[in-house]
């Protein structure tokens, strides 16, 4: 897996960290939501002093998934914000790092077929958003996306405060509208440490069991348990580490379910595991979120390694997006290529979503095609990142998407 070992070096630096979101709507389900308080988004405070949100309603609605990119070199997706917002992290900085298509891959504009994605107004989400706090929970696909929100805001306020609310890995505070977004690192969502067989024995140890990951399916990260009670708006992430087995090696370092402070007996695989950190995550997600907040979860995020694994010599090699039929070609369950487990990852998180008071925010689809926009050996590595998301860059686009989907979700007074 390419992004194991990524991974497992960003796990020894804390600057780097983890980010996550999705790409279809599921807007009608949002707008029918019963529990967002009524509230305008002019005055909008509630008693705690939160800003409450209220649905639209909306007439028609558009498959934002559902479209093309198009070449445009006067897309003003450059004029965000450029490499010198301190917030990117350096192997994402692909202008500073001079990747050679660079600077072309803002200038990619995604364009549903039946509607438009605008890029959103800095100053206006500012205003909209004020008093409001933002949370990104997840990997470092979701600080990819919490960065670039970040920058795109910082390039037209200059006045923040830094700092960790609610046990985030970093956050700021745009002190003129008093608007915090975080970011709440964790890889799995549930918590999970290193286990080792203990010499009293056990059931896991009578299996055979001598080392490996414990992971609690039904206990949250404590890095994010306290976000959501804190947040007005949260938006989750998991993918990539369930299919990391250069951390989670299947043999030396098998993920151990735990439920109830058990081991889930008999062992069961990751992928069956995921299902029930979902499961168990959405259900503390419901019981602790005040009414009223907004839960969005980002679908996964694609990697593009072609020619091998990123420990096989894989690379992202190219310079534009790919072909509708090259995307089939790389992504379709059918060919089980090397970057399958997206498509995988976001069948457990569909079906783990029904039913949910979640909005899903589909950025798969529109993401696929973007082969070009991995900082590939600009990345600082010994291999290609074709995991993270080149900024000023793709990521920009999903926070597009993010903003037209809180906006449709707006009281509009
Ligand atoms: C939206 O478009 C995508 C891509 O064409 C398609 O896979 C998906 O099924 C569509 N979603 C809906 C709800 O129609
Ligand atoms: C880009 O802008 C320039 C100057 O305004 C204009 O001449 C050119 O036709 C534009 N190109 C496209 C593709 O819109
Ligand atoms: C800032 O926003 C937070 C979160 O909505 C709220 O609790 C707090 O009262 C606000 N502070 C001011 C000075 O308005
Ligand atoms: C997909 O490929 C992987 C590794 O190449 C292999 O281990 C797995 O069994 C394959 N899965 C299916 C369903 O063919």
């Amino acid at each position: 897996m390419g992004s194991s070992s990524q991974m497992r070096k960003m796990s020894l630096f804390p600057l780097l960290s983890l980010l996550i979101f999705t790409s279809i709507f599921l807007l009608l389900s949002l707008s029918r939501k019963a529990s967002f308080s009524s509230s305008s988004s002019s005055s909008s405070s509630s008693q705690s002093g939160h800003h409450v949100f209220q649905p639209k309603d909306r007439s028609g609605s558009c498959n934002y998934s559902d479209g093309q990119w198009i070449y445009d070199p006067n897309f003003t997706f450059h004029q965000r914000y450029d490499s010198t917002c301190k917030e990117i992290f350096k192997g994402w900085n692909c202008l500073l790092n001079r990747k050679s298509n660079a600077p072309h891959i803002p200038k990619w504009r995604w364009k549903p077929n039946t509607c438009h994605l605008q890029p959103f107004d800095p100053l206006t989400f500012l205003h909209t958003f004020r008093h409001t706090n933002i949370g990104f929970v997840g990997d470092s696909l979701n600080r990819n996306m919490f960065v670039s929100l970040f920058c795109t805001l910082k390039h037209v306020s200059k006045e923040v405060k830094k700092w960790r609310p609610a046990g985030a890995d970093r956050g700021f505070t745009f002190l003129q509208y008093n608007l915090t977004i975080a970011y709440h690192r964790t890889n799995l969502l549930a918590r999970y440490g290193r286990w080792s067989a203990d010499a009293n024995g056990g059931e896991l140890e009578a299996l055979g069991y001598k080392e490996g990951y414990r992971v609690d399916v039904d206990v949250p990260e404590g890095t994010w348990a306290k976000a959501t009670s804190f947040h007005d708006i949260l938006i989750f992430n998991t993918g990539h580490w369930w299919w990391a087995p250069s951390k989670f090696d299947p043999i030396k370092s098998p993920m151990l379910f735990f439920e109830k402070d058990q081991p889930v007996i008999p062992p069961v695989p990751p992928d069956v595991g995921l299902n029930e950190v979902l499961k168990h995550m959405i259900h503390f997600v419901d019981k602790t979120a005040r009414s009223g907040v907004i839960k969005i979860f980002r679908t996964q995020s694609p990697r593009h390694f072609e020619g091998g694994d990123w420990d096989q010599g894989g690379s992202c090699q190219r310079q534009q997006p790919l072909s509708p039929e090259h995307v089939e070609e790389l992504f379709s369950l059918k060919n089980n290529g090397t970057n399958v487990e997206e498509r995988l990852v976001n069948q457990h998180l569909y079906e783990a979503l029904k039913g949910s008071d979640f909005s899903i925010l589909d950025i798969s689809r529109m993401s696929e095609f973007r082969a070009d926009a991995h900082p590939s050996t600009a990345g600082g590595k010994k291999h290609d990142d074709c995991m993270h998301w080149c900024l000023p860059g793709l990521t920009d686009s999903w926070n597009d998407l993010l903003v037209t989907h809180l906006n449709d979700i707006m009281v509009k007074n």
